[in-house]
């Protein structure tokens, strides 16, 4: 199973990754965490360049290309394999991302962007998203906390600097995304505590497996 997390900044989405990986462990299943941008040692020097706050003159454009380059890589070289080898892959964020950030928030044609993802992916998509809302108010005001208690890199900041209105376009993009593809992306309520966040995500787990279990649908991995 293919599992991507998805939210704005502080969205508690990685916290809850290990939760996850936990409950898939549990039910004997085995997992590779991956993340973008920046799982694989290419991806380590794109990620350098698209979260370094000094890059203020990086144009969207290239912001785009930079994500799609290092998820090419990505799916090669981490992805693919891991499925290929029966594990599941709970990757933090994935190519909603690009069409949440590059298209509804930088403003880049969203045909374009999937028309670069066709290419990029193949047929590779996630079996199931699940997208951490919040209001972005509230989500950036848990990620300066953090910065500033020096749980993240101050050059890896690029996207916090970024104002208020494009975080919330950012989230109207995701929400938008999950209203399109309801059957992939579960929407979950970030504001509520660690606890209720990591039992709901549980329970969708256990719904999607069983699901999978009573339909089992062979992938076609590329
Ligand atoms: P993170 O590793 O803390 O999630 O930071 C990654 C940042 O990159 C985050 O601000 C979201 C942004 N991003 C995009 O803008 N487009 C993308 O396609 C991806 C994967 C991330």
């Amino acid at each position: 199973m293919f599992i991507t997390f998805e939210g704005i900044e502080g969205s508690g989405k990685t916290t809850q990754i290990n939760h996850t990986v936990r409950f898939l462990e549990g039910k004997g299943r085995t997992c590779v965490v991956t993340r973008e941008p920046g799982d694989t040692r290419i991806g380590k020097k794109i990620r350098q360049i698209l979260l370094d706050p000094e890059n203020r003159e990086l144009v969207p454009q290239a912001e785009l290309f930079l994500y799609a380059a290092d998820r090419a890589q990505h799916i090669h070289e981490r992805i693919l394999p891991a499925l290929k080898a029966g594990h599941d892959v709970v990757c933090d964020r994935f190519y909603d991302a690009t069409t949440a950030y590059q298209g509804y928030a930088r403003g880049i044609d969203l045909d374009m962007i999937q028309a670069l993802h066709k290419q990029v992916l193949g047929t590779l998509k996630p079996d199931l998203t699940i997208l951490f809302d919040l209001d972005p108010r509230i989500g950036l005001e848990r990620a300066w906390k953090e910065i500033d208690r020096g749980g993240r890199a101050d050059n890896e900041t690029r996207f916090e600097h970024e104002a208020l209105a494009f975080h919330d376009k950012v989230r109207a993009g995701y929400l938008e995304l999950a209203a399109r593809e309801p059957h992939r992306i579960t929407i979950i309520d970030a504001s509520l505590n660690k606890d209720e966040v990591s039992r709901t995500i549980a329970r969708i787990l256990s719904t999607h497996l069983q699901g999978q279990e009573l339909n089992p649908i062979p992938r076609q991995i590329p």
